[in-house]
């Protein structure tokens, strides 16, 4: 297996930067939209393998030193009890959000093994048939916290945020529940085969760092403790550069940073603590090879003193990005990095 990309969450010297790309397998690829013309999204992430298909295709398109298993932060939450929906134009849509005491008492805990046989099985298919590491993946408490609150995605989050401070124990014990949950749900997939995992915290950046240390990190604290170092944690969250103060002390192997902060600053309030992964603007794929060139060395530049260093884009890959500009990005992170 090439390992690289584990060897630098480790914070091992490498012989070249490694690479992969949020959200690689989707709809910017052409070969993930005709597996998308026969089944919609639920089914393709609850179908082994078509789901190991796609994730397969950006390892053999872009040459990625990471696969991620292709799944939602939002399917553990079906055997929950929530209905979900993804809506072509709107996102997901929960249709029985939670906005009462009573609604979270009526929550069930997953056993994942028998709730969700499908994400182990198409890990299992994909351990067989890949050559580099399988990163698996759950949302952080908060971020899964707003969607079963807003029942969907949100402008200024107001249903979450009245909760929170309206409704303060309610809010706490959904957590818990959300919590108890993410880890058993990590935990099946580390038993699975995962080689890392990636915390995404999408929605962390909404809130106060007061209130992200005292209402957000204690829950993110009790899933990385959970795991105990048993694979190296990934944790992202978007739109946090003024939380990386506190983000720093989580004992995470790796911190994802987006491209609001200069990499080197990041990594000068890291520290030693933690290695680095970004932070590339997802739009400097709609820029020309130079442009792109650039870009990609001034972050490699950027992260030299870093404990160690993942190349990534600061946040998901869009839709409209020309797959040959994803392809010569991830091959000039290797070429530049290695010279
Ligand atoms: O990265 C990968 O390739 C693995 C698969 C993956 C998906 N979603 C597939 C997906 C991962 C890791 C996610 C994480 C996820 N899902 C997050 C956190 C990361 C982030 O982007 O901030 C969030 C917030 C979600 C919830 C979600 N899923 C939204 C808001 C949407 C709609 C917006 C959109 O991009 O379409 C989805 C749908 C979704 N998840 C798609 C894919 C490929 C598009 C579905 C399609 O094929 O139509």
């Amino acid at each position: 297996m090439n390992d690289t990309f584990l060897k630098a969450c480790r914070g091992e010297k490498t012989d070249y930067t490694p690479v992969w790309i949020m959200r690689q397998a989707g709809r910017y690829l052409p070969e993930y939209l005709k597996v998308r013309e026969k089944v919609d999204f639920l089914t393709l992430c609850k179908t082994p393998h078509l789901a190991a298909e796609v994730t397969i295709q950006p390892l053999d398109i872009l040459r990625v030193d990471a696969a991620i298993l292709f799944s939602d932060i939002l399917i553990p939450l079906e055997p929950m009890g929530f209905k979900l929906q993804f809506s072509e134009t709107k996102g997901p849509i929960i249709h029985n959000p939670v906005s009462t005491a009573d609604d979270i008492k009526r929550l069930r805990n997953i056993n994942p093994e028998e709730d969700l046989p499908f994400v182990i099985e198409t890990i299992r298919i994909l351990l067989k048939n890949i050559s580099v590491p399988l990163i698996g993946f759950a949302g952080a408490p908060f971020t899964v916290a707003t969607y079963l609150i807003e029942g969907g995605s949100s402008k200024n989050f107001l249903k979450t945020k009245r909760m929170l401070y309206q409704s303060t124990e309610d809010f706490l014990e959904l957590m818990e529940l959300i919590t108890d949950n993410t880890i058993k749900y990590l935990l099946s997939q580390i038993k699975a085969g995962v080689h890392a995992i990636q915390l995404f915290d999408t929605w962390a950046g909404i809130l106060t760092p007061y209130d992200f240390s005292k209402y957000s990190l204690p829950y993110i604290k009790r899933i990385i403790s959970a795991i105990d170092h048993s694979v190296p944690i990934i944790y992202f969250a978007f739109n946090s550069s003024s939380l990386l103060d506190l983000i720093k002390n989580l004992s995470a192997e790796v911190i994802g940073i987006d491209w609001r902060i200069e990499i080197s600053n990041a990594i000068k309030r890291l520290g030693k603590t933690a290695c680095v992964q970004g932070n590339l603007d997802p739009c400097i794929l709609f820029g020309d090879e130079e442009l792109i060139k650039e870009r990609v060395l001034r972050i490699l530049k950027g992260a030299k003193k870093a404990k160690g260093h993942i190349f990534n884009l600061g946040h998901g890959i869009l839709p409209e990005t020309p797959v040959n500009k994803a392809i010569f990005m991830v091959e000039t992170v290797h070429n530049l990095s290695m010279s």
